[in-house]
């Protein structure tokens, strides 16, 4: 250490709405870290440059999101097997010697996220439905096949993509017709919404619970609202509801404990914190 203020960052375009600045920038606060955590907006054709010339700017690394991710794993110089898997990164380190290593927190974030609310939870415990095949997905079905998920189910509104990314990641995943989403949630364990739908200004998710196990835990990546009338719906019927911001704050902290060198805690605080920012 040089004592010099330690530097990261957030990537994307646009980037102004990404919550990143403020949670790295609490957590600098409660650790009273000299740091500093900027959003950069920067377009595609710099993407390359801007992640080579972050060591001679003194920067540590940076959190990447909406559209690079994909194109950094291209880029990085080492990624681990988890962000070579999902096909996208969404952490760089500068290492010592100036190469980039690339990783991919969303699925740490989403288990870390569920065992905090339900530490007994188990992957393991039975079938887990999945709705959605997008960007999200990808890494949420890695950790629940990581975690020994007997059985994925996974629908989506567009099946060929489901089809396509169960073939990619192989094992125990069966993808079903997007209609038939009430059926499938017999006997399922654990029930993750990826989709965007639920999210303010999109359209409902439309699913009767009705078959699903009392004991079985609902999840919703979504987190504005906070609540999803897919939680308000599971916890009226007794399920354990979890909400997506926790999955957002967990995904953080292995970036902030690789730049910053403290391990960060999420805490009540921190999610007050972000959801006065998110009320604006
Ligand atoms: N909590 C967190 O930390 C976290 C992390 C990442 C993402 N998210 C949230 O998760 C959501 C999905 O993100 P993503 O990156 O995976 O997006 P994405 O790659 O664009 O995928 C969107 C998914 O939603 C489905 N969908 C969209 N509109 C639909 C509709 N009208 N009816 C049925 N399905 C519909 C899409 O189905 P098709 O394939 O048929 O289009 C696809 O499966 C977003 O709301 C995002 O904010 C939260």
């Amino acid at each position: 250490m040089t004592g010099a203020v330690l530097k990261a960052g957030v990537i994307g375009s646009p980037i102004d709405h990404s919550l990143s600045p403020h949670l790295h920038g609490f957590w600098l606060d409660e650790y009273k870290i000299d740091g500093e955590y900027l959003p950069f907006a920067v377009e595609p054709e710099n993407l390359e440059a801007y992640l080579r010339g972050l060591a001679d700017e003194g920067r540590r690394g940076t959190n990447v999101t909406l559209p690079h991710k994909e194109t950094t794993l291209a880029i990085v110089d080492q990624a681990d097997e988890n962000a070579r898997r999902v096909g996208a990164v969404n952490t760089v380190v500068v290492q010592n010697d100036g190469t980039l290593q690339g990783s991919n927190t969303d699925g740490f974030g989403f288990l870390e996220n569920l065992k905090d609310h339900e530490p007994n939870w188990q992957a393991s415990a039975g079938p887990a439905v999945v709705l959605g095949a997008g960007g999200a997905a990808r890494a949420i079905l890695i950790a629940l096949q990581e975690e020994g998920a007997p059985e994925i189910r996974l629908l989506n509104r567009t099946k060929a993509r489901a089809e396509e990314l169960a073939k990619e990641l192989g094992g125990s995943i069966e993808v079903y017709d997007w209609q038939d989403r009430a059926e499938n949630l017999a006997e399922a364990q654990t029930l993750v919404n990826t989709t965007s739908l639920g999210m303010t200004g999109q359209a409902r998710l439309e699913i009767d619970l009705k078959k699903l196990p009392e004991n079985a835990l609902v999840m919703d990546i979504v987190y504005a609202p906070l609540e999803t009338e897919l939680l308000s719906q599971a916890k009226q019927r007794g399920n354990l509801a979890v909400d997506g911001l926790g999955m957002l704050l967990h995904q953080a902290r292995p970036g902030f404990a690789a730049w910053f060198g403290i391990e960060p805690e999420v805490t009540d605080a921190l999610r007050n914190h972000i959801l006065k920012i998110r009320a604006g």
